[in-house]
């Protein structure tokens, strides 16, 4: 008979991985703590935004006309442990309140609210981003305080979808990582993954800490590689070099490789930035805090971006203060095609201009409504061309094709000054001076 699977906490990562599994074939049954969610997920509708996600869900949620009906969701831990025989643990990790550590919480009231009423043998899969060595130890209480006691084992599989591209990440995974401590978890990924294995994925065994560590430790890469870009943009900026030639030209070194070498206003979002620092607080706990002592360096050089984009405002400005200014701001979200504004590098320029002094208005094409609530004190224009209409500066700090797409000769009418500062390195440079635009970007000549 076909795995009956749970899937435990809906937010990004538990709804799309609910969604996929029910594509899959599998009879699913998502669980989450808030009611609202669960009501909104029941209808098809997602809580927030992701491409093709609610397309997903809407082709499997129970009730909904045309669906095959083999998800639904429940907030009962007792309705979930009777129906599974695979539980996905799919709830947040975040930062913790003035800590480097992440916040355990979530994960460890799942376990305990989850354990109780695993009463026959079962599977219980870690995905959230956990320190190394939690998944031994959630796995020695799982089977102190499961009824079904050595029946019920417990898995990791760390999660690697990107915001944006869930679905696919998802559906097709680039690679599949299991931590385990028996043979029985290994096989019931196996079936589990059975679509995506047949297509190619790799599947790779580990022990736990190894899986564990996969998850931060690819992490802390990306967030490496970004570093090291923006930090080459302060090298160009100070010996007018440009930093999109060089990253074009050591990017076509295959062992450099082209991608995530984007130069800008830096990482945010609500992964990289709190998996770096609680890898190096785990790392400071086990006594290897020396060999993370760089990710300090990643990370403030990170930081160091935000400040750098607003210092570029004020040269671009006059070098005065801001008081008075008016500043245009394209984008919120922490990267496009998203509507999180987690730790957004473009959220946190404009909040700093604005306690300066300066009449900041936010234009995104998604993250509107979670910029508001983080930041209800900004002004916000329903579109881009009422964002800068009046504008002294223009800053373009997430990356939406929308922006790509803006007519220059068009926003240069409704301007007060023609000047645009491109964070992402994305924008067209020529076309936009050829408009009459002084254009200037990170990292990159002045004219
Ligand atoms: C990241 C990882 O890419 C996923 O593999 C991982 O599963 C996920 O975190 C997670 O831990 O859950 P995500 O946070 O969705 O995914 O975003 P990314 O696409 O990695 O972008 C992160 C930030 O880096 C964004 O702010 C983006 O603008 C910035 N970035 C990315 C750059 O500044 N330059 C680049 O070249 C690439």
């Amino acid at each position: 008979m076909a795995l009956k699977i749970t899937v435990i906490g809906t937010g990004y990562l538990g709804a799309t991985h609910a969604a996929a599994m029910a594509e899959l074939g599998f009879e699913v049954l998502g669980l989450d703590v808030v009611p609202e969610k669960i009501e909104m997920l029941q209808r098809g509708e997602v809580p927030m935004y992701e491409p093709g996600l609610e397309e997903l869900l809407r082709r499997h949620v129970a009730g909904i006309e045309g669906a095959s009906g083999r998800l639904r969701f429940t907030t009962s831990y007792e309705e979930a442990g009777a129906f599974g025989d695979v539980h996905f643990i799919c709830v947040n990790t975040p930062q913790k309140h003035g800590e480097y550590a992440c916040d355990m919480s979530y994960v460890e009231s799942a376990f305990d609210a989850l354990a109780p009423h695993l009463t026959r043998p079962a599977l219980v899969v870690g995905k959230s981003t956990v320190p190394v060595g939690s998944a031994a130890r959630l796995a020695e209480r799982l089977a102190a305080a499961a009824p079904a006691g050595a029946a019920v084992e417990l898995a990791w599989n760390p999660e690697f979808l990107r915001e944006g591209f869930a679905v696919q990440d998802t559906l097709h995974p680039d690679r599949i990582v299991v931590g385990v401590a028996g043979e029985r978890g290994e096989e019931l990924l196996r079936e589990v993954y059975a679509t995506p294995l047949a297509e190619g994925s790799p599947f790779i065994v580990m022990d736990y800490p190894t899986s564990e560590l996969v998850k931060t430790s690819a992490n802390s890469f990306l967030a490496t590689k970004i570093s090291f870009i923006n930090a080459m943009a302060e090298v160009c900026e100070a010996a007018d070099g440009d930093v999109v030639k060089l990253a074009e030209a050591i990017g076509h070194d295959e062992r450099i490789g082209k991608k995530y070498l984007r130069a800008g206003i830096g990482f945010g979002g609500g992964c990289l930035p709190k998996d770096l620092r609680a890898f190096m607080a785990r790392a400071g706990e086990l006594g290897a805090d020396q060999a993370l002592t760089f990710l300090r360096e990643i990370d403030s050089i990170n930081m160091r971006r935000r400040g750098h984009m607003v210092e570029l405002t004020r040269e671009a400005l006059g070098g005065g203060g801001f008081l008075g200014k008016r500043v245009a701001v394209l984008g919120a979200t922490f990267k496009p095609d998203s509507d999180d504004v987690r730790d957004s590098p473009a959220l946190n320029v404009a909040g700093q201009i604005h306690l300066q002094g300066g009449q900041v208005t936010v234009y995104d094409p998604k993250g509107m409504e979670n910029a508001r609530r983080v930041f209800p004190t900004l002004s916000y224009a329903d579109t881009a061309l009422d964002a800068v209409r009046g504008a002294d500066v223009v800053l373009h700090l997430t990356e939406w094709r929308e922006f790509r797409e803006l007519d220059p000769a068009t926003l240069g009418d409704v301007v007060a000054e023609r000047r645009i500062l491109d964070g992402r390195n994305a924008l067209d440079a020529a076309l936009w001076r050829k408009a009459g635009w002084t254009y200037r970007a990170l990292g990159r000549p002045s004219a």
